[in-house]
């Protein structure tokens, strides 16, 4: 894999980055992260990611000691010499840091903070094309009480149980449902349905992450004048709609032509997602190549 790695400050090739086996991070997964990515070589929304990175940890009590401007001069270090003639996928880690086997923080008096940078692959032209299809996971999205899903915690299991059942049905993404059976979110990316030329996503309070490129799309849409909203979706309701995709920093947005057995309306990419996709690259393309180049 070519990736460059920053360690607490120290950057390397990605083979030579180790943090300690006593690291809480992988003992219990009690870290935070988040994935970023750059058009123009410009790191895009990494306002929003780093208050997200905050948020996330503050949900832990875990320390962020570094600035934003800190963090972002250790970004520029690390993706330097990635990939130059081209875009960079960001993963920002901070994990309560090394100390004895036990869950008191106080046992960990320095977080660790890695920044792994790796060259961008973009989604292939014959998905955006064609679609993908997802199936709805068996296991469900986190219960809000118990590991919280709006906080991007290193604790993904409940994520990585979930697209297992894709890849065993050869899906691309895996639909989780909450304990009340609403649709919330997939295990990497935020959902979005179009019914009657309205672009409906499930509230925040059905339990998900609150993505940066959902948020950045109900922008999109206000520009474009196409109503995007939250609305509570149950599975019966998939039957009933004219699109679908799904939104991440790293896919955008990606249409959704079947679930499980079933072809979404036409069983093709839909016009409203195609619309949205061209203003949302036309807008990061805009925000970025204003910026100081890196
Ligand atoms: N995934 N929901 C989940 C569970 C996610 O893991 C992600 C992001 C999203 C979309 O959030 P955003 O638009 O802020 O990227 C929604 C990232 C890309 C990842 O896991 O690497």
């Amino acid at each position: 894999m070519q990736a460059t790695v920053n360690v607490n400050g120290v950057v390397t090739d990605g083979d030579q980055a180790v943090i300690s086996v006593f690291d809480h991070g992988f003992l219990y997964g009690d870290g935070v992260y988040e994935t970023l990515r750059t058009y123009n070589r410009q790191p895009f929304l990494l306002d929003r990611h780093l208050a997200r990175l905050r948020a996330s940890a503050d949900r832990l009590t875990l320390e962020v000691p570094p600035t934003d401007a800190d963090l972002e001069t250790r970004i520029r270090n690390t993706m330097r010499g990635v990939n130059p003639d081209g875009d960079v996928t960001l993963r920002i880690v901070v994990t309560r840091g090394v100390g004895e086997l036990t869950y008191d923080p106080a046992a960990c008096p320095r977080p660790t903070i890695v920044i792994i940078a790796l060259p961008h692959r973009r989604i292939p032209d014959a998905i955006l094309r064609d679609g993908v299809s997802v199936v709805v996971a068996r296991v469900l999205r986190n219960h809000p009480r118990s590991v919280d899903p709006s906080i991007k915690s290193n604790n993904l299991l409940n994520n990585v149980l979930a697209m297992q059942e894709a890849i065993r049905q050869g899906a691309y993404e895996a639909i989780l449902l909450n304990h009340r059976g609403e649709l919330t979110e997939c295990s990497q990316s935020n959902l979005f349905a179009v019914r009657d030329g309205v672009v409906l996503t499930p509230p925040r309070d059905a339990g998900l992450l609150d993505g940066v490129t959902r948020n950045f799309l109900f922008e999109v849409g206000a520009e474009l004048g196409v109503p995007v909203r939250e609305a509570v979706l149950r599975h019966a309701d998939l039957a009933q709609v004219d699109e679908l995709f799904i939104t991440s920093t790293t896919r955008e947005m990606i249409p959704v032509v079947r679930v499980d057995t079933r072809p979404v309306g036409s069983g093709r990419p839909g016009p409203i997602a195609s619309r949205l996709l061209s203003r949302f690259r036309d807008r990061a393309d805009l925000l970025t190549r204003t910026l100081a180049p890196g």
